[in-house]
């Protein structure tokens, strides 16, 4: 029996990458969630994942960028399995293309990743939040990034949603700890997945020193795994963590606690 038996649990872009890995966590502990993407195929291969875990995943695609998608797929989740306990707003782009200075940047190049990466965590939350003010009682996890507490070069829009999901994290914790909802933010460092399997083949990057030099940059000396974010989602969506709220979490193998100036012992 795992200790989120009966749970509902909601993962947006949940069919790969840090998604896949929420997904399967929370399914590995007796949760019936929820996988919202784009990627059919992908969602299909997590769907059917459930079937060997605990709980149970099914998935759903649907382009949370959209109010009525947002809004339809959660009316059909809630049907399905009765409410909704635990948000992960994790979907997050970071298109090749959007590596611009801000005055090149296309226009809607720049409403694309705010609509993804930011608009669809209010949207979610929006159509989430009444069944949790109702059961008096859920949780929102926001997947940030070490990118919205420092910079990196050329990605204002990414770097803009990252800071706006910060916010947003406090203000929902700010309004909603009076109905028993608690919300919180991740921010990942380097984590191995599909979206940076992109920056390395769009910029002729050398996978292997690629992987090994951006694990020198943690001070941990590794590079993360989906399964690192998602063990730290499970704790924080539980109730071993029921006085978190309004915080964000590095989950970033030490790499905010570095300074510029920090040599790192090999
Ligand atoms: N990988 C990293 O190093 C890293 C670091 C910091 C933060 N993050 C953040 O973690 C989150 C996940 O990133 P990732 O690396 O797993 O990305 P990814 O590209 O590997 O996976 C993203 C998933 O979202 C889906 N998706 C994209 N647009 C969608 C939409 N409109 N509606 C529904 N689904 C959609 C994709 O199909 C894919 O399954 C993002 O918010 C990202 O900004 C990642």
């Amino acid at each position: 029996m795992g200790y989120y038996d009966g749970k509902v649990v909601i993962v947006t872009g949940g069919a790969k990458g840090i998604g896949s890995g929420i997904t399967r966590g929370f399914a590995a502990v007796g949760a019936r969630v929820a996988a919202l993407d784009i990627d059919e195929e992908a969602g299909q291969a997590i769907e059917a994942e459930g079937a060997d875990l605990a709980g149970e995943i099914a998935f759903y695609n649907a382009d949370v960028a959209a109010d009525e998608a947002c809004r339809s797929t959660v009316a059909q989740i809630t049907d399905a399995w009765g409410t909704v306990d635990v948000l992960c707003n994790n979907v997050g782009i970071q298109p090749v293309p959007s590596y611009k200075l801000a005055h090149e940047l296309p226009l809607e190049m720049w409403d694309r990743i705010i609509d993804v990466n930011l608009k669809s965590f209010f949207l979610m939350a929006r159509h989430c939040l009444p069944h949790m003010m109702k059961q008096e009682k859920g949780v929102i996890i926001n997947t940030a990034s070490v990118q919205g507490l420092q910079s990196a070069g050329m990605v204002s829009a990414y770097a803009a949603s990252k800071g706006g999901a910060l916010s947003l994290t406090r203000q929902l914790a700010l309004d909603y700890a009076k109905y028993g909802i608690r919300v919180l933010a991740v921010n990942p460092g380097g984590i191995q997945t599909p979206l940076v399997d992109e920056v390395i083949e769009a910029f002729g990057l050398e996978r292997e020193q690629f992987f090994k030099d951006y694990a020198k940059l943690h001070p941990i000396g590794r590079y993360g795994q989906p399964a690192d974010i998602a063990n730290a989602m499970v704790f924080l969506a539980s109730d071993k963590a029921s006085f978190m709220t309004g915080e964000n979490v590095c989950v970033d193998g030490g790499l905010m606690a570095k300074g510029a100036w920090a040599e790192i012992e090999e």
